[in-house]
């Protein structure tokens, strides 16, 4: 099997001569788009230079990754858990990086498997049963809490930390701080201003980064580091990334061609859905964490010109081969609605030869002496050649092997790839104004002091309500 040294975007199967029949893009189409990539690029280098897209920089933050690997390698080393509190954006990376970058089931492995790290939890929700039963199964004296809120107002979260905060207490009294950190704006909201009167220890989210483009700041990088993942290795990976995103040619920049095609697919080809398929169970919340990038960033009511667009592709997360048993007859027979990226891996971290056994049965001994991981492949790319004859799109996004480089690259590629189709949609990528009319309601409903949700239903109080049951 051929190993490349760098992560890379096969899109031969998104363009009509692979797929026939009249499916697929036309070549021509990008490259009518390199010029308006061209300055989609000179626009983006002229934000970045006015600090307006602050993720940018963040893989050469290299003060902060130093406090950080300070922290994490020695007074974090204390504690056998650190508990996450955050939700969205402030939860979603540091739950991919573990499970990208730690052994599959890290927190049930014994303390030597995991050489001596840190278990890591985030608890990215408030359903009352799972955060119970976090608390009744770990030890406030050994835990270390990192309540991660860029805002340090939502109530998920808040009310996470307001649980946690009074447990603490109760249990080890004054000493509850040295088992808080936040991770919050550097000047503003509720938990800076608690971290100051209180004492807690905090690091901070740059003002320009937002939630979704947050997993190589602090946010990610401090749970990373804690259980051991090499978070210099991690940036170095999407430095390498970012030197790649800069050129303006579009068919040399692979997250300008992900985000062109993908734009593409969804406005010529009536492909909205953009389902993501790793073929490796460690990138399937690589998947998850791109869910929210993709759609939090680019479906929007309101154009750039202050039209209503309702623009925005849907983005559904699928995992190969598992679903290749529940997904793939929809991919490959349904409407023609989907592209399909695979997460492609050359070399797997560990594989597992299948014994040569029952040779005289034809069904069983065509797998003798093959390994678990070339059946892998054969799968992804079995898949991939039947899509293309069904006239199905799709591409893949292909990594040398699981690591910390591959990883840090492929995140920030797909940033930057959402930040392009941000433009090339005529949308903001990085707002969410959607979001903050449930928010509101919620405030109403929890009694909270100026919020109010009279007329919340669009169709008004006279509404008549139908339940069946
Ligand atoms: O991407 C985003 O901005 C959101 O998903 C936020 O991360 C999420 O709403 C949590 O916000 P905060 O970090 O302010 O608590």
């Amino acid at each position: 099997m051929p190993v490349r040294s760098r992560i890379s975007l096969d899109y031969t199967r998104m363009l009509a001569p692979a797929l026939g029949g009249g499916r697929g893009i036309d070549p021509e189409r990008l490259d009518t788009l390199a010029d308006r990539f061209r300055s989609i690029q000179a626009d983006v280098d002229r934000r970045r230079e006015e600090g307006k897209l602050g993720f940018f920089e963040l893989p050469y933050a290299e003060e902060v990754v130093e406090r950080i690997v300070e922290f994490a390698d020695g007074p974090g080393q204390a504690f056998q858990n650190v508990v996450v509190l955050g939700i969205g954006g402030s939860a979603l990376g540091a739950t991919a990086l573990r499970t990208a970058l730690r052994p599959p089931g890290w927190n049930e492995l014994p303390d030597e498997a995991r050489d001596h790290f840190p278990r890591l939890f985030v608890l990215d929700n408030v359903d009352p049963e799972s955060v119970a039963s976090l608390l009744d199964h770990i030890d406030p004296s050994t835990t270390l809490f990192n309540v991660v809120s860029k805002s340090g107002g939502t109530a998920e979260t808040m009310s996470q930390f307001l649980i946690v905060r009074e447990r603490l207490e109760r249990e080890l009294g004054d000493g509850y701080r040295r088992h808080l950190i936040f991770t919050t704006d550097p000047e503003s909201g509720v938990l800076r201003r608690l971290a100051d009167e209180e004492g807690v220890a905090t690091l901070a989210v740059p003002q320009n980064v937002g939630g979704r483009y947050s997993v190589l700041s602090p946010v990610g990088l401090l749970p990373a580091a804690l259980i051991g993942i090499p978070i210099t290795q991690l940036l170095a990976g999407a430095r390498e990334m970012d030197e790649r995103c800069r050129t303006d040619s579009l068919a040399d920049n692979p997250a300008a061609l992900f985000a062109a095609l993908q734009h593409l697919a969804d406005t010529e080809r009536n492909a909205p859905i953009h389902v993501m398929m790793p073929y490796a169970d460690a990138l399937r919340d690589v998947a998850d964490w791109f869910r929210q990038l993709w759609a939090e960033s680019l479906g929007k009511r309101e154009g750039l010109d202050g039209e209503e667009r309702f623009v925005g592709p849907t983005p559904v997360k699928a995992l190969g081969a598992t679903d290749q048993h529940s997904q793939l007859q929809l991919y490959m027979e349904g409407p023609f609605d989907k592209t399909v990226t695979f997460l492609a891996v050359d070399e797997p971290r560990r594989d597992v030869q299948i014994p040569s056994l029952y040779g005289d049965i034809p069904e069983l001994g065509y797998l003798g002496g093959r390994t678990l991981g070339e059946l892998l492949s054969a799968e992804r790319e079995a898949t991939a050649a039947a899509l293309a004859r069904a006239g199905r799109m799709s591409m893949t996004i292909d990594l040398p092997r699981i690591d910390a480089p591959s990883v840090g690259g492929l995140l920030h590629m797909l940033q930057v790839a959402t930040v392009y189709a941000g433009a090339l949609y005529g949308v903001n990528p990085l707002d969410q104004p959607g979001v903050e009319l449930g928010k509101e309601l919620t405030y109403a409903r929890m009694g909270r002091e100026g919020y109010d949700d009279t007329g919340a239903d669009a169709a008004g109080s006279d509404a008549e309500r139908r339940v069946c049951g």
